[in-house]
């Protein structure tokens, strides 16, 4: 059924949308980082106990991201975005840039991004391109340290009540490559108006899969792009 121009989108996008670009995801891979459990390493505890390690974990994705482009899911969003005459909301949980570079702007990173650092004393947030480690300091405060602006697994993610604002008054709720693990992010579809379409676009159905109306499985590249030009009636 055709969407009206004017109606609301929001697009919720997880790990899966930048596979294709070569960054793993977390749970189809073993979920491992030199045997440590990924969700041993991000955590406001891990980073308490081993900075350093910590640092080395986010540095190390962050080189990563020098090394990947986006895909035509990525670009088919932003095209999308463009072309769209009503509200439009892109929530990624992904914390690589490439929905960035790909041209999306109406963007919210819920999980944090990997090229900002936040300072633990000021609280200022900063572009941070490059390594971080125990001796980086605040370019605001001068004094405090840095940590990644990441969202650790015990911590509220970021922008939760222009989301659910967006969720609860959307048409249309998409949610893109993600496996429907963790909380809030895979409970925002039950959040979306009654009267809003709900679509699933993913490899396998996800944990969630059953709270849409309607879910392909398929590969991101493959489906992003075709709803995309269905919904701009190409
Ligand atoms: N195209 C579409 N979907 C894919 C593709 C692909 N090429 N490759 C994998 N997927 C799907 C997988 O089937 C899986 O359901 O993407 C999903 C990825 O799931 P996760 O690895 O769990 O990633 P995500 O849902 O984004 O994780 C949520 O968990 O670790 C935390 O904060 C982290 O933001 C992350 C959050």
């Amino acid at each position: 059924m055709a969407l009206p121009r004017d109606a609301a989108i929001v697009i919720l996008t997880g790990a899966g949308i930048s596979a294709e670009s070569g960054l793993r995801t977390f749970r189809d891979a073993d979920g491992l980082w030199e045997n440590h459990r990924v969700e041993e390493v991000a955590t406001p505890e891990a980073f308490h106990r081993d900075p350093a390690l910590v640092h080395r974990f986010y540095n190390e994705r962050r080189q990563s991201l020098a090394t990947v482009q986006p895909n035509a899911a990525h670009l088919a969003l932003a095209r999308l975005e463009r072309a769209w005459a009503g509200p439009f909301l892109l929530v990624t949980q992904n914390v690589d840039d490439l929905h960035d570079r790909a041209g999306s702007r109406q963007l919210l990173h819920m999980h944090g991004e990997l090229v900002r650092g936040r300072c633990l004393g000021c609280g200022a947030i900063h572009p941070w391109p490059g390594d971080m480690d125990q001796a980086s300091r605040c370019p605001t405060c001068q004094t405090g340290r840095m940590r990644p602006h990441i969202v650790w697994f015990g911590e509220l993610p970021l922008d939760l009540d222009r989301i659910y604002d967006a969720v609860e008054r959307c048409d249309l709720f998409v949610a893109i490559g993600t496996s429907g693990h963790v909380y809030p992010a895979a409970g925002l579809v039950q959040a979306a108006a009654p009267g809003a379409r709900t679509v699933e676009l993913n490899l396998q159905p996800s944990r969630v899969a059953s709270a849409f109306q309607e879910a392909r499985t398929g590969r991101a590249t493959d489906l992003v792009p075709a709803f995309v030009e269905e919904l701009l009636g190409g």
